[in-house]
């Protein structure tokens, strides 16, 4: 349908116009002298896409119309791939001025429409015939068939000179009876006279010493045949006259290969019969030239040129290299990327008949190959190192540009500025190709990172959609390329030190840092998360710093023993998009301190109890024990005890504050007076407050599965009787389901001794053997007052 679009322009409108003519500039037309016809060849762009042309002669102008053409030895042809039009003219064409069958002279209108307003312009070119004529010349070109043989018939009589131009009415003479008698297979048809045949389409002219016969393709009298498998047309004419005593008859016979050509592996291929006429034998073919770029060479320099010739089962073949001189490309959108090739063959045959006589047949076809599939390719250029993507996209052919790209869907159209970080550089190759470089940096806002934990590496994706546009028809295809690229960017290492209070991390920034998420657990590490769970963050351009002190959130005890326990604290690096868990920094650190209470998630409560503090001497830690007396130390030494057991036994109680859930027993201790009064005195009994504290929300199986289990961790609490005051407290107490009712008395007297001052979140733990108890107290205050839950001293 393409095709049939481009050489269809080939028909021209006619518009007569008052003869005004302009010269037209030099550079944008150019005329030539051929081996036997003329050729004008006007740029387009000069002269806008409507054009025709006039033939000029002393009798007057006429327009070349498509008919007309045909008939009179003219062929226009639009060759929009290199943006001319071409008009050739046969050296016999109607309107040439012709001297002795050597000089001819063109005088030409050309006509263009600019922007409504018609120009004309006049050409005039003499060409000269340097090589002498054949006896028989037949031209097979576009859109006609011409035959021209030397004329034996000497021409004295005005008379019959003025028969051939029977046209004009003036010349008009009966005194001779030309007829021609067409020849159609083995028909003969019934005879004409000239002016009929002129009528019907056949010019017959006689020139000083030739014959010229033209007809267009198609017509009633030509025949279609198929010659040793080659698609011919034949036109086969008999002039003849009787004048006076002398008949004459002179046969013209055109013969001319319709093959369509074929393309085959990167050659166009056309066929031609080897024998210039199906009908006359005795004829033998001798030599094939070849037209490279409009000059006619013979066939071993027409191969050297990629040309092959090959002659078998009695046709001549001739195949012409796809990138031949003289052929052009196309490229075209339709399902995918096609291209097509157009060839302007010009071939010459030569026979000789038994008598050395000459006979040359020409051809002018213009070929084409079927679409083509063409290939744009794109390449992954990409050196990890450059922390870039290079992607070049090659084979681009030049009547195809590059008008924008998606880069993972973001996109960004021509002309490509450099501005926004990813380059696109535009190379051109000699083999009229050209080539595009896409640079995008890897940490581009639109390239894709991804943590891969397999290749433990970041995995950068980029999806490339081009943008090509076919011109001039601006059509446009998309190419697409998707590359990957795998940097060796792992998740970030913390440095963590365990320290008196805590554990410190510490962690150097890195470029690519945005790529993580550092959390606690569910948590997002955020200065504010810092600041509600009391870690201390320091966080500048160099590094993080983030101090974890004992006993805020997040910490896991283990291996707890009189002499300490150790401390876990783990920091997740997440993938920022998937929240995928890509490393973390675990750090156990041994922590020693005389006094601590632990409440773990699984309900027990681990509590190690200075039992010297409350009075310096005397107590015997390991007779100590809890609200039920059969619960007594897990371990003492001489000053504290461990106790370790299930929340909700050894008497504990229940209570539900506030949305918050208090297990709390009591350590009971004796201890022995010394006085000077009184040498012995009876034991006296002291005891220890142990609370553990949970948020109600956080231990929702306890309702569900009668499981505790809890969220976090509970906040402990030691405290000592001797600073309670009497004071009651508004809480409700829940029986704990495992225990036995003599508690419940006991708890009630527990309850009594809170202080309410420091009761509500502080959490009650001696850490440091050399802090002084009241230190703590006033450490809790400030504590409480900012709404914190855990709180370390
Ligand atoms: C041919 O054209 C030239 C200029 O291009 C002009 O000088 C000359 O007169 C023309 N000849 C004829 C016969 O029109
Ligand atoms: C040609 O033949 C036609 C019809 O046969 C006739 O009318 C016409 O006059 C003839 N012309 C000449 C020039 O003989
Ligand atoms: C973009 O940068 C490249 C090299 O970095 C340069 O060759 C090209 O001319 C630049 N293009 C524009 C439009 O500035
Ligand atoms: C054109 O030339 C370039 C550079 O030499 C080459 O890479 C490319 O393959 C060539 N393309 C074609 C279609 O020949
Ligand atoms: C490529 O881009 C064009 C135009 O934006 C769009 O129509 C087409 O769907 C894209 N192709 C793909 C595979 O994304
Ligand atoms: C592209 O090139 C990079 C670097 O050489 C390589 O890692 C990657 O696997 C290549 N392939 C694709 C499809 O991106
Ligand atoms: C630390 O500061 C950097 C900027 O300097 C910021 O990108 C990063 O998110 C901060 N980290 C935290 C945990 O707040």
């Amino acid at each position: 349908m393409a095709l049939v679009f481009w050489f269809g322009m080939a028909l021209l409108l006619f518009v007569l116009l008052p003869a005004k003519s302009d010269d037209i500039p030099a550079g944008a037309h150019s005329t030539e002298c051929h081996d036997c016809y003329f050729v004008m060849a006007v740029d387009v762009s000069f002269t806008g896409e409507e054009l025709h042309f006039e033939a000029v002669d002393e009798t007057g102008v006429y327009p070349i119309t498509q008919k007309y053409s045909a008939e009179c030895g003219y062929t226009v042809s639009v060759l929009p791939l290199t943006g001319q039009v071409e008009l050739r003219a046969s050296y016999f064409s109607c309107h040439t001025d012709n001297k002795d069958d050597e000089v001819f002279t063109f005088n030409f209108n050309l006509i263009s429409n600019h922007e409504g307003k018609e120009v004309t312009y006049a050409v005039n070119k003499t060409c000269t015939h340097s090589l002498p004529w054949s006896p028989r010349e037949v031209t097979c070109e576009n859109n006609y068939m011409e035959v021209s043989v030397r004329s034996e018939v000497a021409c004295p009589s005005g008379e019959m000179s003025d028969d051939w131009h029977a046209e004009n009415p003036n010349k008009a003479s009966a005194a001779s009876d030309w007829q021609v008698m067409f020849h159609r297979a083995d028909e003969q048809l019934k005879p004409m006279n000239l002016s009929v045949a002129r009528k019907q389409g056949y010019l017959f002219d006689l020139t000083d010493r030739r014959i010229v016969f033209r007809t267009a393709y198609g017509q009633p009298h030509s025949s279609s045949l198929e010659v040793n498998g080659v698609p011919v047309e034949v036109i086969h004419a008999t002039l003849f006259s009787r004048q006076s005593w002398v008949f004459i008859i002179v046969d013209l016979v055109a013969s001319c290969s319709m093959h369509e050509g074929s393309y085959d592996s990167g050659y166009m291929v056309w066929e031609t019969p080897d024998l210039l006429n199906p009908l006359v034998s005795g004829l033998t073919n001798t030599q094939v030239n070849i037209g490279v770029g409009g000059e006619l060479v013979q066939q071993p320099a027409a191969e050297e040129s990629g040309f092959i010739v090959e002659k078998h089962d009695g046709k001549v073949e001739i195949s012409i290299p796809y990138n031949a001189e003289g052929g052009y490309r196309k490229s075209f959108v339709s399902g995918g990327l096609h291209e097509f090739y157009v060839f302007n063959l010009y071939l010459e045959q030569i026979f000789v008949n038994k008598d050395l006589e000459e006979t040359r047949l020409r051809f002018h076809r213009t070929l084409a190959t079927p679409m083509l599939p063409l290939q744009v390719f794109t390449v992954n250029q990409t050196v990890v190192e450059e922390h870039t993507f290079t992607v070049y996209l090659g084979d681009v052919p030049e009547d195809i540009e590059l008008s924008a790209v998606e880069l993972n869907g973001h996109k960004c159209i021509a002309p490509f500025k450099n501005t926004s970080g990813h380059t696109v550089i535009e190379v051109f190759y000699p083999n009229n190709t050209h080539g595009y470089t896409l640079k995008v940096p890897f940490d581009d806002p639109v390239v894709i990172k991804k943590f891969s934990k397999e290749d433990e590496a970041m995995k950068h994706i980029l999806e490339v959609n081009y943008t090509l546009t076919v011109l001039p028809e601006n059509e446009p295809f998309f190419h697409l390329a998707s590359v990957m690229a795998l940097s060796d960017i792992t998740p970030p290492e913390f440095d963590a030190v365990c320290s008196e209070s805590g554990i410190i991390f510490k962690l150097d920034h890195r470029p690519f840092d945005y790529l993580w998420h550092i959390s606690i657990g569910s948590d997002l590490l955020t200065p504010e998360l810092a600041t509600q769970h009391g870690y201390i963050m320091t966080n500048d351009s160099q590094s993080l710093l983030l101090e974890v002190p004992l006993f805020t959130h997040g910490y896991e005890y283990k291996d707890i023993c009189l002499k300490g326990f150790t401390g876990t604290f783990e920091i997740l690096v997440k993938d920022r998009e998937t929240s995928e868990v890509l490393s973390s920094a675990v750090k156990t650190c041994q922590f020693t301190a005389s006094e601590f209470i632990v409440c773990s998630t699984d309900g027990k409560m681990t509590v190690v109890a200075d039992l010297s503090l409350a009075s310096p001497s005397g107590e015997i830690p390991a007779r100590s024990n809890l609200l039920n007396m059969y619960c007594g130390p897990k371990d003492a030494d001489d000053t504290r005890a461990l106790f370790s057991f299930p929340l909700n036994s050894c008497g504990s109680t229940v209570k539900l504050v506030k949305e918050r859930v208090t297990y709390q027993n009591e350590i009971f201790y004796s201890k022995r007076h010394f006085s000077e009064s009184k040498a012995a005195s009876e034991p006296t009994t002291e005891r220890l407050i142990v609370q553990c504290m949970y948020p109600l929300a956080g231990l929702h199986r306890l309702f569900s599965v009668y499981k505790f289990e809890a969220d976090t961790a509970g906040v402990g609490k030691i405290i000592r009787t001797s600073q309670s005051t009497a004071e009651s407290q508004q809480t409700t107490t829940v029986k704990p389901t495992t225990e036995t009712t003599p508690a419940a008395k006991r708890t009630t007297r527990a309850l009594a001794v809170f202080k309410p001052a420091f009761h509500p979140t502080a959490l009650y733990i001696r850490v440091y053997p050399f802090q002084k108890h009241l230190s703590m107290i006033k450490g809790l205050k400030g504590a409480s007052q900012t709404k914190l839950n855990p709180a370390q001293i």
